[in-house]
């Protein structure tokens, strides 16, 4: 058996961002649909625009590593889309809605977050320094978005969930 180093890890964990980037996008217009307050609606399909701009950065990340752009499934963001769809589901028309879709989409951050902080690390390891620029553009966005969220999350969305409809 061939043996397998950094450079096969940073190329298997692209692959598996990719994929997840791609359902993402998919998601994001359902939730934008589902959610009630406008600024949720808003940060919703704000993030769908950048999440095409970050798949555009990723095939250029494959491009550099010299390799073609294909995903490879993800079990882990699939169980974390679907637990915000289950979300869209069971909470419909209520006041806990956004809420849920809110801490649904926070967890998709933080699964994106950890991903592209390890693929910068890898990147950096393997002296991929245009791929290091890249994924620290992307990186940027997810934490943005990540506070963004928590602060709507404060501002408005808890308390809105709290109240009887
Ligand atoms: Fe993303
Ligand atoms: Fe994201």
């Amino acid at each position: 058996m061939a043996s397998k180093t950094l450079d096969d890890l940073f190329h298997e964990t692209l692959k598996d961002i990719y994929y997840a980037e791609r359902q993402i996008v998919k998601a994001l217009p359902k939730m934008a649909r589902g959610a009630q307050d406008p600024k949720l609606k808003a940060a919703f399909e704000k993030h769908k625009e950048e999440t095409e701009g970050q798949i555009d950065r990723l095939k250029q990340v494959f491009e550099i590593i010299g390799k073609r752009a294909q995903g490879k499934t993800c079990p882990a963001i699939d169980g974390i889309i679907e637990e915000g769809e289950e979300i869209l589901d069971e909470f419909k028309g209520t006041p806990a809605l956004d809420a849920g879709l809110l801490a649904a989409a926070q967890a998709v951050e933080h699964y994106e977050i950890s991903r592209y902080g390890t693929l910068r690390a890898w990147a950096q390891q393997l002296g991929h320094r245009e791929a290091v620029t890249l994924l620290e553009q992307t990186l940027a966005e997810e934490s943005k978005t990540d506070e963004a969220l928590t602060g709507l999350a404060k501002t408005a969305v808890n308390t809105a969930a709290q109240k009887a409809a």
